[in-house]
């Protein structure tokens, strides 16, 4: 059985990043979707809060486990049996900081595998800081993230 951790900041959860959840799970027997904790920006959602949105979203899979993880994901991996990082790539952009984490991750942990899916490209320019910033200034992120996470977004910049 393969166990695939997907971790990021999912702050909040994108269409983008269920994507990558739905199309992982044709190859991964179980997903584990982790998100960190420990961030180094500020996050607009608890991770509480992020958990709920992604369990909304994705609903009940018993494939599918929504975790929250501190401290190092290698670490977290391992201690979970998992074989495998998932990560999504949309553009090039996102290469340099990608290559970087897989090397440190590497260096880190030499048995895990680190696996990159391409975002679909309906989804390829969504990330979580954009739709942030969009809905910031009362912008429409309908077809980019869940109905419950703009729900949530409209609320939170709403307070
Ligand atoms: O969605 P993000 O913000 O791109 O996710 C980044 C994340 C959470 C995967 C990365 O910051 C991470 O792995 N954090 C946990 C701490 C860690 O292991 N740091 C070393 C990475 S080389």
């Amino acid at each position: 059985m393969t166990i695939a951790v997907y971790p990021g900041s999912f702050d909040p959860v994108t269409f983008g990043h269920l994507n990558l959840v739905e199309r992982g799970l044709r190859i991964f027997d179980q997903l584990i979707v982790a998100v960190a904790i420990n961030i180094k920006k500020p996050p607009l959602f608890t991770p509480e809060e992020r958990m709920a949105m992604i369990r909304e979203a994705v609903g009940d899979n018993p494939r599918i486990e929504i975790v929250t993880f501190t401290g190092l994901l290698v670490d977290y991996a391992q201690k979970r049996n998992a074989s495998v990082i998932l990560r999504g790539l949309r553009a090039v952009s996102d290469f340099e900081f990608e290559f970087q984490m897989t090397h440190m991750n590497r260096r880190l942990q030499t048995g895990l595998e680190i696996v990159f899916m391409m975002t679909d490209e309906e989804y390829f320019f969504v990330s979580s800081q954009l739709v942030r910033e969009v809905a910031s200034f009362g912008g429409d992120v309908g077809g980019l993230v869940p109905e419950n996470v703009r729900q949530n977004l409209r609320k939170r910049f709403a307070e």
